[in-house]
């Protein structure tokens, strides 16, 4: 069973929504914790679940992010294809039409990819639902009319090289001398919910990759992640418990003092795909694989030079599926430039949250505690 299920069962008759909804922004299927379902010797869905059809050799590690993706894709919730009674969800059980339904849209979406994409997951739920149940069936009136076409003027854009771009965001972020003077970091603010709820947040870091966060949802009611740099734990109010080795990846993406180190390591196999705007700005778009089914993508800004964006993509059987860090507010401090903004986003808009920091301080000293469980007696069980 995986935690996910489990928190949200436990929250269908709870009154603290609120609790439940920080457990699953900071340990959910959050962008920062994006699972790499890489082993080979993964089970699969049907080995580990009573009743696939047609889901069958999906990882079983995928299982969660596309349920959360077909769900999304729908603008629904769990309940509009599974069942639940007083004994919990029976999600193997086929009582819905709609399920059945699901059942045949998945098919085709692979039967359309396969026969007419050459096998890639060109259409997905989203192609054609766009977060309704409903896709249009007739065109709705009026529609602006068509621009006319622009003469193609050019060939194909050219862009500045990897090590080109890599360069220019080391140069904006103050330069390695100015990074390497940097060896820890307490950062606070408040972390937002994705229905504007405000909580109290902490992250510390210290070189080169250890990581807490905590956000205090009220007094004595906190949630702490943390990565010493080989294992992490979770602590909550119900307990303390060991982050498995496989879901620790996230961690290697936000550990660093500077995202530069994590890419500087991908460097290698990376490739400048296209321009695309963020926010207004127009960012170059380095793309890396990082395993046979996940490839990391990051917008460095074509003007400033900053990193405005970081993506990890899942490819799955019925679509890709992106999980997204946003970088925004820059602020210089001792020299390096820090985003005081830091917004995270999953297909479920629950697994949500944006970090604004009002204060950041370096080089300070940080207790080692910090990084390691909190005493086993906090355990519930
Ligand atoms: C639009 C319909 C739809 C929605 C919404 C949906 N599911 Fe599913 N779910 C399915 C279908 C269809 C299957 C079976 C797939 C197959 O047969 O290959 C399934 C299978 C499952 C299974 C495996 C059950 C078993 O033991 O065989 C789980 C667990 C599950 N879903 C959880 C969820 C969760 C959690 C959510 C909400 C995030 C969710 N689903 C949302 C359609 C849906
Ligand atoms: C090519 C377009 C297209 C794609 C791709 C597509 N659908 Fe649909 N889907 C439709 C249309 C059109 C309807 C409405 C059919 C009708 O009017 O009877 C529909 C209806 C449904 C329904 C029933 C409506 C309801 O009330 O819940 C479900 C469930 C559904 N789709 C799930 C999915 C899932 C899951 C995927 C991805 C695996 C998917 N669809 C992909 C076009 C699409």
């Amino acid at each position: 069973m995986s935690r996910k299920f489990l928190v949200r069962s436990c929250i269908a008759t709870s009154s603290i929504l609120v609790f439940a909804t920080i457990m699953m922004s900071i340990t959910g299927r959050n962008p920062l914790h994006a699972r790499v379902p890489d082993k080979t010797d993964e089970q699969t869905v049907e080995q580990v679940r009573k009743n696939i059809q047609v889901l069958k050799g999906l990882p079983a590690s995928q299982l969660n992010m596309v349920m959360d993706y077909v769900a999304t894709s729908l603008g629904v919730r769990c309940q509009h294809c599974h069942v639940s009674d007083s004994s919990g969800w029976q999600y193997e059980k086929d009582d819905k039409q709609t399920k059945n339904t699901a059942r045949k849209m998945m098919q085709m979406v692979m039967d359309l990819n396969t026969k007419n994409f050459g096998g890639r997951t060109a259409v997905t739920c989203f192609t054609c639902h766009r977060g309704s149940t409903e896709p249009a069936k007739i065109i709705t009136l009026p529609q602006p009319s068509a621009k006319p076409r622009q003469e193609q003027t050019t060939a194909v854009p050219t862009f500045p090289s990897v090590d080109q771009i890599l360069g220019m965001y080391e140069k904006a972020l103050g330069g390695t001398d100015a990074m390497k003077k940097i060896t820890s970091r307490m950062s606070k603010g408040v972390s937002v919910d994705e229905q504007g709820r405000e909580a109290p947040v902490e992250v510390v870091q210290q070189a080169p990759n250890k990581y807490s966060a905590s956000v205090s949802v009220r007094e004595g009611m906190q949630f702490t992640r943390s990565f010493n740099g080989t294992n992490g734990w979770m602590n909550s109010p119900r307990g303390a418990r060991e982050i498995p080795t496989d879901e620790l990846d996230g961690f290697r993406r936000i550990a660093p003092l500077f995202p530069i180190s994590r890419i500087r390591e991908l460097s290698k196999t990376m490739q400048v795909s296209q321009i695309d705007a963020v926010n207004g700005a127009r960012a170059y778009v380095l793309a890396a694989p990082v395993s046979e089914n996940t490839t990391e993508r990051y917008y460095i800004d074509s003007a400033s030079g900053l990193l405005l964006r970081g993506v990890v993509v899942t490819q799955t059987m019925i679509g890709d599926i992106p999980e997204q860090i946003d970088y925004s507010n820059y602020r210089a401090v001792d020299g390096a430039m820090i985003p005081f903004t830091v917004r995270t986003a999953a297909v479920d808009p629950r697994d949500g949250s944006t970090y604004k920091f009002t204060s950041v301080e370096q080089n300070v000293p940080i207790d080692e505690k910090k990084f390691m469980m909190l005493e086993m007696k906090q355990r519930r069980r």
